[in-house]
């Protein structure tokens, strides 16, 4: 699709990252010019070339760290956007235990960065990325944003949960944003055309590119962590949201805040499906979807694993008009079409 020259920038930090380049898809799609802000320390280039190839066309990208106050402030006044969506941190919950000075600094100090910079530019609109992961193990299920959070199980949860504080603290003392903070749950797929992807950097941490390296050979077999929780078969319980329906998401967001009265406002959003699914059924659909095997063997739980968590997402449908649309089953398809494209 192309896009007219005036259509409205929006800065999309960590564009080049897996949720960010999707976004800036669904952005475009939806008639806005999204600005990529990446330093390609946690991304890669070649996410360009595959948005070129499903775009048509070249999305801005300025090559920069999100904390360099004097490139940051250059890009707003040249840019002139009209809305951020922050997507730049890290997030990888076993690094940040080792290193979690790096977490709070590179979290936390690009947010403050652009709290103070979007007043200065007259930028109203700003979408977070959170995490469920501030609701540790919930007392009851599915979890509401009402839920209590509790106290983070990693530096890496604690820095989006005090970065929800600060949004919420900067709109109390009026800081002129209108901001919403968007809580993932598990993240997972591709986007269909497998032009880009989730691209995990060493061994991955998380469940389904796991699942997709193991079908693919590269790794021997999966652990499964756990077979003894308390539930329907015994393995863990999680909301995985398909990467394009959550890029989705924060397009409605960003268009709710446009439509909203100006003004200092806060809120909190669960993203999810709003349906639990065990590590198991996840390797068993996924096996389904694709007929590919996946060799597994159950293995010890994982420290800091919660059992179950999985969203109510009541509110994103009334507030956003958003709901998850796509299956596990096509998620998981689309998730190894792209591990297949790396393999080429
Ligand atoms: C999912 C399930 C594992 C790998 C993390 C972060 C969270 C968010 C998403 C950023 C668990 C099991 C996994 C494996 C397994 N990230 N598993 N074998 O831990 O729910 O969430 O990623 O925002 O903040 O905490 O995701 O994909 O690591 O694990 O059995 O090789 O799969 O035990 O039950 P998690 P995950």
């Amino acid at each position: 699709m192309t896009l007219s020259g005036n259509s409205p920038k929006i800065l999309v930090t960590g564009g080049a990252g897996f949720i960010g380049s999707h976004t800036v898809v669904s952005l475009v799609n939806a008639g806005f010019e999204p600005v990529i802000i990446d330093d390609f320390s946690n991304s890669e280039r070649s996410a360009l070339d595959g948005l070129r190839a499903i775009l048509g066309r070249d999305v801005t990208c300025y090559a920069v760290n999100c904390n360099d106050a004097d490139i940051m402030a250059d890009i707003f006044r040249k840019e002139a956007p009209i809305g951020v969506i922050h997507f730049a941190a890290n997030k990888a919950v076993g690094e940040s235990v080792a290193k979690p000075l790096k977490y709070y600094r590179n979290n936390l100090d690009p947010l403050l960065l652009l709290l103070e910079l979007m007043p200065q530019y007259s930028v109203q609109n700003f979408v977070f990325s959170s995490s469920c992961t501030v609701y540790g193990q919930p007392e009851h299920l599915p979890v509401t944003e009402e839920t209590p959070r509790l106290p983070a199980q990693s530096p890496y949860g604690n820095t989006k949960a005090i970065g929800e504080d600060i949004i919420r603290d900067a709109v109390t003392a009026q800081i002129p944003v209108k901001a919403l903070a968007l809580r993932y749950f598990n993240p997972i797929g591709a986007h269909p055309s497998a032009e880009i992807g989730e691209l995990p950097l060493g061994v991955p941490a998380n469940l389904v590119p796991f699942i997709t390296q193991t079908a693919a050979g590269i790794r021997p077999s999966l652990t499964v962590y756990g077979d003894d929780y308390n539930t329907p078969d015994g393995t863990c319980v999680r909301d995985y949201i398909d990467v394009v329906d959550l890029a989705d998401a924060h397009v409605q967001a960003l268009k709710k805040l446009i439509e909203a009265p100006e003004g200092a406002s806060y809120d909190v959003i669960n993203i999810g499906t709003g349906r639990g699914e065990t590590v198991l059924n996840v390797i068993k659909t996924f096996e389904e979807a694709t007929g590919v095997n996946v060799n597994y063997v159950i293995g010890p739980r994982r420290a800091g694993d919660v059992e179950q968590v999985y969203a109510d997402v009541t509110k994103a449908n009334r507030v956003l008009e958003w709901s998850a649309r796509r299956s596990l089953a096509e998620s998981l398809r689309d998730a190894w079409n792209w591990q297949k494209k790396l393999m080429k």
